[in-house]
């Protein structure tokens, strides 16, 4: 028995080595963690048991039998984060550059098949130079597997993808499908072509820093929701998002314990500027409403005029969305749009209430808008609010104008509590637009043209530029003081706690994409 165990223990310390010293010593001389090293600070301590350390790949051609290293490039397995059950996977790059083999996508899907039927979050530590070049179409097949779990997967447990290293070819579709991608700067970068294939096709000289690294990604393209300053960041904001979901989409938000105080915040009284046209940053209207030091902002970097993220209320994890009227004014354009539709989407997966603070001008005019389709854009924004089925609470700080006052979570597509501050503009547009319209003619013939659209403007104020037409109606629940937002609002979470809704049976709907 003893030679046995002895045996175990070498096959045991071989995989451990995955692609040699060498190779660790480059990744490390690369200023990147290896796939061990990732697990060791992402899982709790002690916690991981892996899956198929001893799986090597069967590929016969160009002399790979004679290459074969214990795990093939990927590690995978189980273990808990912050107590919680998660899966996952760490790309090892030592091992043919992490690049996927047919071996390789079955170990992934292994437990990417256990964290559904076992209803827990499914987590990529991706780093890999993409399909394994010596085994040609099997690869490719392995990241269709991939694919096609990913999207079966999608709504039901969470999936977060972090990009660790290269990720280059079909090697990128997976984290896409996913819910967030975590970039890391200076080390990842992400594209389906490579600068050469760029090189060749258009005659662009590109780097793969300026083509697909972390602040093109979280800024330009929006396709990464966290450009993380290390790997140890990266590591960190994947534990923190967890902590705000579900395991799954059947289970109920993960609620702190809270004892409830004053909850009367007079800062919030003081924050929206006098001259309406002013802008204010939300985040400050953000942090007093939350629980202290609990907001977690996503995709920060990218269409700044709407912020989404997550934080605690009273305990309880919120999805929030609001638009930022220090940016553009916060006006809604189609990246705000898609943002903020993909996030409502996230909450709505995993009954994440959803809390709106609303400020916003409109949409934004123009041909790039219309031309790169504003209209179905928008609709997205319009259509997730719209399915939306978590408990869902507005508060409209100052402008609700036009068309975005119906997308913004308002009553009619199925808010549940619908709150204004004092200062809320609820209109069909600006006061001095629409006096310039309705009022052209009256002006025109004016013998003071400026005087008299100053008249009307402040006529047309006085009946719409406020909250009491709309509450009059019953579109508004409550007018409220700016102070008491947050006990406002706690109570009313907790008041649609038990909310059930039950959608027309249906395949699916068919989101304007
Ligand atoms: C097999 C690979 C590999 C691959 C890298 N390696 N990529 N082996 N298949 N795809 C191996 C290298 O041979 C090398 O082995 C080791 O990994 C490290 O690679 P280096 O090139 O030395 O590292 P570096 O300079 O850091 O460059 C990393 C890289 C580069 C940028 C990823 O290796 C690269 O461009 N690789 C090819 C990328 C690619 O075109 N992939 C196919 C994409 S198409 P040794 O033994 O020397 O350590 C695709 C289709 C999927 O993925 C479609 C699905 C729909």
């Amino acid at each position: 028995m003893q030679q046995k165990i002895d045996q175990l223990n070498k096959k045991r310390a071989e995989s451990l080595l995955g692609g040699g010293e060498k190779r660790i010593e480059d990744q490390h001389k690369k200023g990147k963690l290896t796939a061990r090293e990732r697990l060791h600070f992402l899982m709790d301590e002690g916690s991981f048991h892996e899956i198929g350390a001893f799986v090597t790949h069967r590929s016969k051609d160009f002399g790979m039998e004679a290459q074969q290293f214990p795990g093939d490039g990927v590690i995978t397995g189980y273990g808990k984060i912050n107590g919680r059950l998660v899966y996952v996977f760490s790309q090892d790059f030592t091992v043919f550059g992490g690049s996927l083999s047919e071996t390789h996508a079955e170990k992934i899907c292994k437990v990417m098949d256990l964290a559904l039927k076992n209803g827990a979050p499914f987590i990529g530590l991706n780093d890999s130079g993409g399909a394994r070049i010596q085994e040609g179409v099997v690869s490719l097949g392995g990241y269709a597997d991939i694919f096609y779990r990913n999207t079966i997967a999608s709504g039901v447990i969470p999936q977060i993808s972090a990009i660790m290293g290269p990720c280059a070819g079909g090697a990128v579709y997976s984290p896409a499908i996913t819910d967030f991608i975590m970039m890391v700067e200076n080390t990842s970068y992400m594209f389906v072509t490579g600068p050469n294939v760029v090189k060749t096709v258009t005659h662009e000289e590109v780097s793969s820093e300026e083509l697909g690294g972390a602040s093109v990604h979280s800024a330009k393209s929006g396709v990464a929701h966290f450009s993380c300053a290390n790997e140890i960041e990266c590591i960190n904001n994947i534990k923190k998002i967890l902590s705000y979901m579900p395991s799954n989409c059947e289970e109920k938000t993960p609620m702190l314990s809270y004892h409830s105080g004053d909850e009367k915040r007079i800062k919030l009284n003081s924050i929206i500027p006098e001259n309406p046209n002013q802008p204010y940053d939300i985040r400050e209207v953000i942090e007093e409403v939350a629980d202290a030091d609990s907001f977690f902002e996503v995709h920060k970097n990218f269409a700044e005029n709407i912020v989404v993220g997550f934080a605690r209320l009273g305990g309880r994890s919120i999805g929030i969305v609001a638009n930022q009227p220090a940016f553009l004014a916060g006006v809604l354009d189609i990246n705000s749009s898609t943002k903020a539709a993909r996030f409502v989407r996230f909450c709505d997966c995993f009954n994440i209430p959803l809390l709106v603070f609303e400020d916003v001008p409109g949409f934004l005019p123009g041909t790039d808008q219309e031309w790169h389709a504003i209209i179905t854009n928008g609709a997205k924004l319009l259509y997730a609010f719209s399915e939306a089925t978590v408990p869902r609470i507005t508060v409209i700080t100052r402008k609700a104008y036009g068309g975005a006052y119906d997308v913004m979570n308002s009553k009619h597509i199925g808010a549940d509590l619908n709150f204004a501050w004092p200062s809320a503009e609820i209109a069909v547009m600006g006061a001095k637009g629409a006096a310039e319209i309705i009022f052209k003619k009256e002006i025109n013939e004016a013998p003071d043209k400026a005087a008299k659209a100053i008249e009307k403007e402040k006529e047309y104020a006085e009946i719409f530029a406020n909250p009491y037409r709309a509450a009059e109606r019953g579109f508004i629940d409550d007018v409220i003081f700016p102070e008491e937002t947050r006990e406002r609002l706690i109570a009313g979470f907790e008041m649609l706690k038990n909310k059930v809704v039950n959608l027309p049976r249906k395949k699916h709907g068919n989101i304007p994409l």
